[in-house]
């Protein structure tokens, strides 16, 4: 006897506790909320009387200003705390700023961290559902979802796709996701970079490490470029910002050799000129707005799914 599909999980920690099953129902959840954002009136009781509470302890503006939105399109209330303003900086643990944020009875805690697994430890401390904006290096799950939901729109299926990540694999929180996603979808996913940003293993979460750049962007259907991140002193493992951008910089040669109907992604915010050239970034091929646009109805969609929305659509 076939069972019924339910979506079952109170919290969102990471692509890795996600079906197929789950993704693909995630993703046709984000798709039936995605005309909300372009009505006039850009607003639906689905969540009325929820509240959401965004939590950055890094800097963000695409996922936390897409949390907020995605919250007020629900009709839900939102407030946000940065790690600045927090009395973190007065010493307060993650554990005991949980607590306190439970004695306010919110719905939902979106959180992002630098350490990975700080979303789990949250979750151990508070009643309310858990998602995670970004981990440390480990995941960012509405990342993945909103990659996978675009890659969907312009290619119908992963399944049998090459996928070029190119970049700092390590240091990523987005590749880490994606290869998980991607691989669960059916997608085969290449991986290049510089060798200090190829972490060893990687293989085991199904990517497949190439030496050279063009041997992952080959007849590739995506080409996705990951950013530098500067602020982590990454500068360091890399000869200099030229040399890397010479190398690996995504440019209008590169994708000669991709598929002819590749799309470009980036996860943004981009080193322009670094990771990627300005006429690809901008370019016919590039498809990084329309990931921004996705991030608001994918997140809808998880605010929707751990909220437990009753209202439905109007
Ligand atoms: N892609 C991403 O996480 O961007 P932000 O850091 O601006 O949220």
């Amino acid at each position: 006897m076939q069972t019924e599909y339910a979506f079952r999980h109170r919290h969102i920690f990471g692509m890795e506790q996600l079906s197929s099953e789950d993704i693909l129902h995630i993703i046709a959840t984000a798709r039936s909320f995605k005309e909300i954002s372009s009505r006039p009136i850009k607003k639906v009781p689905t969540l009325r009387g929820k509240t959401v509470v965004n939590i950055f302890f890094e800097p963000s503006t695409r996922t936390r200003l897409s949390f907020e939105i995605a919250a007020k399109r629900m009709s839900a209330d939102t407030f946000n705390i940065a790690a600045a303003t927090s009395s973190t900086t007065k010493g307060e643990t993650l554990a005991d700023t949980a607590k306190n944020l439970m004695a306010m009875n919110p719905d939902v805690l979106v959180l992002r961290h630098s350490s990975a697994g700080a979303p789990q430890l949250l979750a151990k401390h508070v009643g309310a559902a858990v998602i995670n904006a970004g981990d440390g290096a480990h995941e960012h799950p509405s990342q993945s979802l909103l990659d996978i939901m675009t890659i969907m729109e312009h290619k119908s299926d992963l399944a049998g796709l090459k996928i070029a990540i190119i970049g700092d694999i390590t240091h990523s929180r987005v590749a880490g996701s994606n290869i998980r996603g991607f691989t669960k979808l059916g997608a085969k996913v290449f991986v290049a970079g510089p060798k200090t940003f190829i972490p060893q293993g990687i293989e085991k979460l199904g990517a497949l490490v190439c030496r050279e750049v063009n041997e992952a962007v080959a007849e590739a259907d995506v080409v996705m470029a990951l950013r530098i991140q500067r602020e982590r002193d990454h500068d360091s493992l890399i000869p200099s910002l030229r040399e890397y951008s010479r190398c690996y910089g995504v440019s209008a040669a590169m994708l000669r050799n991709a598929r002819p109907d590749a799309i470009v992604m980036h996860p943004g915010p981009v080193n322009r000129g670094v990771e990627m050239n300005p006429d690809v970034a901008d370019g016919p091929r590039s498809v990084i707005l329309e990931q921004v646009t996705n991030g608001v109805a994918v997140r809808m969609a998880l605010l929707y799914l751990v909220a437990g929305g009753q209202g439905g659509q109007e």
